[in-house]
């Protein structure tokens, strides 16, 4: 549908909005510690389909909704016609003709652009294979928080060229910031992701080399929701790329270490690390909530 705005990538906002965002999610996230009330989407209603797990993200927007004074329901594919193959298209102009918005978590990033396209209300992108781009709110929100603009900072991304990794790589460009991204061999992101953010990313296979210096170092899981049947594969291919105290000492003495979560202490991330002084993933986690209230703010209280 026209003029719906909806978040499926980071460069659904402009760089301008995007940094607006981040300062009202941490503005919102002081009037909640006020205790405060703030409730401008009173009796919205935000539908969430969840094909794949979740904790954070159902949390986050679940509590995020009620706290804006609207209210959430979570729709999972057993439940659901979605799982005995109702088409998308008619799930997107049934579910939006009675919600206010719509989050989707699931695997094809076509089927949330599908949704999108037939839904008369925004669109959320709870994570796909090809990207998630709430993750990042939270994320550069957590870096504005702890050393201010990321802006002209160093970056290294450390493992699997997944839907995390591809939504660095859209934040480098949108938020300004250089990109070392460090994976084995055949684990590299998609090329077109890449190639649309050539000027300021790089991708090489030398963990030393990616983490020299770095304000903000960043890793996920080997094995991502999907990949599971190749656990044992990956294990042994990402064995050199856990990063770890030896790593740390690499990147710049002030560096933060951030994680979206789930994290697997001992495989991509060392337990001293995650649960050392450089780790912030407890507020990161944590500001998916605060982030997110500025996103549904941004695209639910004057959606036209
Ligand atoms: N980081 C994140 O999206 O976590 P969940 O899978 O728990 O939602
Ligand atoms: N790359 C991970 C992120 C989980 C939040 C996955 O897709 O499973």
């Amino acid at each position: 549908m026209a003029d719906v705005k909806h978040f499926l990538s980071l460069f659904d906002l402009s760089p301008t909005e995007l940094g607006d965002l981040i300062v009202r999610a941490s503005e919102l996230k002081a009037i909640q510690k006020a205790g405060k009330l703030h409730t401008p989407l009173q009796n919205k209603v935000l539908a969430m389909i969840f094909e794949k797990s979740s904790t954070r993200t159902r949390l986050s927007f679940e509590a995020g909704m009620v706290q804006l004074g609207g209210h959430a329901i979570f729709m999972s594919p057993q439940d659901t016609q979605i799982g005995r193959g109702e088409p998308i298209e008619d799930t997107a102009r049934v579910t939006s003709s009675m919600v206010d918005g719509i989050m989707i978590r699931t695997f094809a990033h076509e089927k949330a652009v599908a949704l999108a396209e037939y839904s008369s209300v925004p669109v959320i992108n709870g994570l796909t294979d090809l990207n998630h781009p709430c993750q990042l709110l939270a994320d550069m929100q957590t870096y504005y928080e702890a050393r201010g603009s990321i802006k002209g900072a160093t970056v290294a991304w450390v493992g699997d060229g997944n839907n995390m990794c591809h939504s660095y790589i859209n934040a480098a460009k949108q938020f300004g910031f250089t990109l070392h991204i460090c994976c084995p061999e055949g684990y590299e992101p998609d090329a077109a992701v890449l190639a649309n953010a050539k000027e300021c990313v790089n991708v090489s296979h030398d963990l030393e080399e990616a983490t020299k210096g770095a304000d903000l170092v960043t890793t996920d899981v080997w094995a991502s929701m999907g990949d599971e049947q190749e656990q044992n594969v990956r294990v042994a291919a990402f064995s050199n790329y856990q990063v770890n105290q030896h790593v740390m000492q690499l990147a710049d003495k002030n560096a933060i270490f951030l994680h979206c979560l789930p994290a697997h202490r001992g495989e991509e991330v060392s337990a001293d690390v995650i649960d050392g002084s450089q780790s912030l993933v407890w507020q990161q986690a944590e500001n998916r909530l605060h982030a997110q209230k500025a996103l549904l703010e941004y695209l639910l209280v004057n959606p036209e």
